[in-house]
């Protein structure tokens, strides 16, 4: 059973799935690192040397990936469920938990930030508003909606916590039900 956590970014999916997986002993993996340590640079730059499609086809296929791990809370990138096919490849790997933050908390928190290339250069509030619009439909295709708005860490991840239970139980049940021998 894992948590895979989805949202916009600087949402807060690595710091609240770093705490909600020390809570359940669980591991935590994070895709944009996991990326950037096979291909030995950060996601910014790759996105200049390489460009954003070929980001997009690694993305894609980590999501593939993700089904094989057990017991561990993944933070995704923020355009990995975006892409076409990638929301299914997630919901296979686990219960899938949409850290809704509010558009100001991250427009204030992406003002300082270089490291995200997509919302580089022009008007800031501008991009992550239009980003934003479209992919909240996408998010909110998850098992659970955590509101995390005004919120610390450790309350968020105690109300991921909650809200997750009983998604997790009944998918803990089914996964138990598939590995059963079937009788003939
Ligand atoms: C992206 C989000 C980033 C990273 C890349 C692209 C996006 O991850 O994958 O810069 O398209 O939203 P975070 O959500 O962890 O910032």
């Amino acid at each position: 059973m894992n948590l895979v956590l989805v949202g916009f970014m600087a949402s807060g999916k690595t710091s609240v799935g770093r705490r909600v997986a020390r809570r359940l002993g669980y591991r935590f993996i994070d895709t944009d690192h996991f990326i950037e340590s096979e291909l030995h640079c950060t996601i910014a730059e790759f996105f200049v040397s390489k460009g954003e499609a070929h980001f997009r086809e690694l993305e894609s296929r980590l999501a593939r990936r993700l089904s094989a791990l057990t017991n561990t809370v993944i933070a995704t990138g923020g355009g990995m469920p975006v892409q076409p096919g990638n929301f299914e490849a997630l919901r296979k790997a686990g219960v899938v938990v949409f850290l809704n933050a509010a558009v100001e908390e991250i427009v204030q928190r992406l003002e300082r930030d270089t490291r995200r290339p997509k919302v580089q250069g022009g008007d800031l509030r501008e991009k992550v508003l239009k980003l934003h619009a479209e992919r909240l439909p996408v998010y909110s295709q998850a098992d659970v909606i955590v509101d995390t708005k005004g919120k610390a860490v450790n309350r968020v991840a105690g109300d991921l916590i909650r809200q997750s239970a009983e998604a997790m139980r009944t998918r803990a049940q089914s996964d138990a039900q598939s590995a059963k021998p079937q009788s003939a």
